[in-house]
C-alpha cells in the first residue's frame, strides 16, 4: 500500500495572507501525523512565499514520520537542505510567477546540474526524488543521475476534462511507473490529487507514495486536519477486499 505524504504548504499560505503567526504549519504537521500521515511534505521556496526558515527548522525538530522537503536546485536552497537533512528531498522546478509547481523538472535538460545536487544530498544520507512528467526519457534520466525515486506529476490526469483524456493520462502514468520500477526507482505520485480522483491512481499497483496538499487542507477547513487526513488515508488504501 502506498504511503501518504501530506503537503502543509497551504496552511502557511493562509498564514501569509495576513502576515501573522496563524495557522501554524508546524502545528498542522502534528495534526496530520495524528490523522495517520506517513510523511510531511513542505516546499521551501526561494521567495519564502509560504514556508519559511523557522518552519523548516521546527519541522525537522518535531516531525516523527518521514520528512520530505520539496526544493529547487538553487545553490542557496541546496545548502539549507544539506544542513537540515530531511529524510527525502524532492527536486522540483520553481518559477516565481507560478501559483504552484507546474509540470515536472526537466532532468534531461539539466542532467549535469541535477546529478551534482543528487550527489551532494545523497552524501548526507538524504533520499532524492525527482518530480517529473510521466515521459520515458525523463524517467531514464532520473535513474541515470542517481535519484532514488521519482514523483510522477499527476496534473495531466487531474486536469483532464474528458474520460478519454483521463484514460490516456492514466496510461502514460502506468507506463512510466513500470519503467521506473524496472530501473530500480521508487515511484511516487502527486499534484492535483483529490478525494474524488485518487481512486484510479490508488488502484494502480506500484506507487509507493502520494503527496497531497490542496485537497486535504481544503477539506480540513470543514472537518479538521486530523479527520481530513484519516479520510484520504482510507482512500489511498483502496476499497477493502473480502
Ligand atoms: N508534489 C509536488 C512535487 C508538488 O509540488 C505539489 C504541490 O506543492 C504536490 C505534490 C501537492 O499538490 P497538491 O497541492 O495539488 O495536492
Amino acid at each position: 500500500m502506498a504511503s501518504l505524504g501530506v503537503n502543509i504548504d497551504h496552511v502557511a499560505t493562509v498564514r501569509q495572507a495576513r502576515r501573522t503567526n496563524e495557522p501554524d504549519p508546524v502545528w498542522a504537521a502534528a495534526e496530520a501525523q495524528l490523522g495517520g500521515a506517513d510523511g510531511i511534505t513542505f516546499h521551501l521556496r526561494e521567495d519564502r512565499r509560504h514556508i519559511n526558515d523557522r518552519d523548516a527548522e521546527l519541522l525537522k525538530q518535531t516531525v516523527t514520520c518521514k520528512l520530505n522537503m520539496e526544493m529547487s536546485i538553487a545553490p542557496g536552497i541546496v545548502k539549507i537542505a544539506e544542513r537540515l537533512q530531511p529524510d527525502q528531498c524532492t527536486l522540483v522546478p520553481e518559477r516565481r510567477e507560478e501559483l504552484t509547481t507546474e509540470g515536472g523538472l526537466d532532468v534531461v535538460r539539466f542532467r549535469r546540474r541535477i546529478a551534482a545536487v543528487v550527489e551532494r544530498l545523497s552524501r548526507r544520507g538524504i533520499e532524492v526524488s525527482a518530480f517529473i512528467e510521466p515521459i520515458p526519457d525523463q524517467v531514464r534520466a532520473s535513474a541515470d543521475v542517481g535519484c532514488h525515486a521519482i514523483e510522477l506529476w499527476t496534473g495531466e490526469y487531474a486536469h483532464a476534462r474528458t474520460s478519454r483524456a483521463r484514460k490516456a493520462a492514466l496510461n502514460r502514468l502506468a507506463a512510466s511507473l513500470e519503467l521506473g520500477q524496472e530501473l530500480g526507482l521508487l515511484v511516487h505520485g502527486g499534484h492535483g490529487l483529490t478525494y474524488n480522483n485518487i481512486g484510479p491512481i490508488a488502484a494502480m499497483p506500484g506507487f509507493s507514495e502520494f503527496n497531497i496538499g490542496h485537497s486535504i487542507v481544503s477539506r480540513a477547513v470543514f472537518v479538521g486536519l486530523r479527520e481530513a487526513v484519516r479520510e484520504m488515508k482510507a482512500l489511498v488504501a483502496g476499497p477493502r477486499r473480502g
